[in-house]
């Protein structure tokens, strides 16, 4: 088994992702220097971006971290639409702050736009989004992107974190899954 043969195209290797990284990086450390700010990291998908973001952060701003875990694909490659709550923020690490919500990509829109009202009603100061990828033609909802890694086409990517039924979160690039893979 070779999954190179799963993907149709690479869209963003290893080089292009650390670029990101760093250029986003950048960003919020001019914005945040000296600052606390915030990241909430929606499991599972964003980990692994969220994990080298904190990181390029190191030391000009005081970083603290969330984890919370919703749900909105379940095994298939479109999105229900629907979200579901497994693991929550705790109010007292919202309330009050300045945050940043991390995600490894935005689709029709549906997660992040409930996870920004989500925490603004918990009492967030301030809530502002970070994306890797942006599938903008998907777009059912429209949000407020604040920092950016890159626009994609409308096609079902994976890697980086992004996964198809659970596979593939491990591999060190953003590929375009070939449709025979999904579509057996
Ligand atoms: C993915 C991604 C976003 C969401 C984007 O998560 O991490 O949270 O879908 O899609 P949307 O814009 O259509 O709402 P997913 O539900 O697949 O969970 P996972 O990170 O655990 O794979």
């Amino acid at each position: 088994m070779n999954m190179k043969n799963d993907f149709q195209e690479v869209l963003l290797n290893r080089e292009d992702l650390k670029e990101i990284v760093r250029r986003i990086g950048r960003d919020i450390k001019e914005r945040y220097c000296g600052k606390e700010i915030t990241l909430v990291v929606p499991l599972t998908g964003a980990m692994v971006f969220a994990a080298d973001l904190m990181r390029e952060l190191y030391p000009v701003c005081d970083v603290r971290l969330i984890c919370m875990q919703i749900s909105s694909y379940g095994e298939n490659a479109c999105s229900s639409g629907e979200i579901k709550v497994l693991l929550d923020a705790p109010i007292e690490k919202v309330a009050g702050k300045k945050i940043i919500i991390v995600e490894d990509i935005v689709d029709t829109g549906a997660t992040l736009n409930w996870l920004v009202n989500h925490l603004l009603e918990k009492g967030a100061e301030e809530v502002e989004t970070c994306v890797l990828v942006d599938k903008a033609a998907a777009r059912k909802i429209p949000v407020v992107l604040d920092y950016v890694g890159r626009q994609i086409p409308n096609e079902f990517v994976v890697g980086y974190g992004l996964d198809y039924a659970g596979k593939y979160r491990h591999v060190p690039k953003i590929a375009i899954l070939k449709k025979e893979v999904y579509e057996k």
